[in-house]
C-alpha cells in the first residue's frame, strides 16, 4: 500500500444510490442524482477544473429522506434536496474553494515549508502588530530578568501567529519550487 495526499482540492460525492425496496424514500438516484452528476460533471469541465476537482458517485450517505445529497471533500460541505438549478450555487461555493480564489494574506513557501511575507494588508497588521508585541514584552519582561516570562510570551504569540498563518494562508507543505 501506498499513502499520498490526494491531488484533488475538491472531491464531489454525488449521492445515486436507488433504494429499489422502498418507494416511500427511493433514495437520491430515483430522484436525479444521476442526471445530477452528469450535470456537475460538465459545468466542472466547462470551467477548466478537471485535474482540480472531481465528480464521484456515492452510494447511500445515510441522509436519504433530504437527498438528492451531494457532498464537498475534504471540506465537508453538504447540500441537501439538490436540483439542478443548484449547480451554479454549488459552483460558486466550489469557486471560493480553489487555492487561486482564496483570499490568503500569507502565500505558502515556493521553496521549503511555511509561509512567505504578506500579500495582503491584512497579512501586514498582523505581522506589525505580532513585531510590535513581541518589541513590547522584550521591554516589559527583558529575557535576562525574566526568561520564563518571555519565553512563554514569546512562545504564545508565535503560536497565535501560525495559527492566523493556517486560517488565512496558503497551504502549508513542503514544495521545492513548484
Ligand atoms: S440514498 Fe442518497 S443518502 Fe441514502
Amino acid at each position: 500500500m501506498k499513502q499520498q495526499m490526494t491531488p484533488y482540492v475538491c472531491h464531489i460525492f454525488v449521492c445515486t444510490n436507488v433504494r429499489e425496496n422502498n418507494p416511500e424514500n427511493p433514495g437520491c438516484g430515483s430522484k436525479g442524482g444521476g442526471e445530477l452528476k452528469d450535470l456537475l460533471k460538465k459545468a466542472v469541465n466547462e470551467r477548466g477544473w478537471k485535474g482540480k476537482v472531481r465528480v464521484s458517485t456515492s452510494s447511500c450517505m445515510g441522509l436519504c429522506g433530504t437527498g438528492p445529497n451531494v457532498v464537498l471533500y475534504p471540506q465537508g460541505i453538504h447540500f441537501s434536496a439538490v436540483t439542478e438549478n443548484d449547480v451554479p450555487l454549488i459552483m460558486d461555493a466550489l469557486h471560493k474553494l480553489l487555492p487561486e480564489n482564496r483570499k490568503i494574506w500569507f502565500p505558502a513557501k515556493t521553496f521549503g515549508w511555511g509561509w512567505g511575507p504578506p500579500c495582503s494588508w491584512q497579512g501586514w497588521v498582523v505581522l506589525l502588530i505580532y513585531i510590535a508585541l513581541l518589541a513590547s514584552a522584550s521591554w516589559l519582561m527583558p529575557l535576562n530578568e525574566s526568561p520564563a516570562l518571555y519565553t512563554a510570551c514569546v512562545t504564545g504569540l508565535t503560536i497565535v501567529l501560525i495559527i492566523i498563518c493556517i486560517w488565512k494562508g496558503g497551504r502549508p507543505r513542503w514544495r521545492w519550487g513548484k
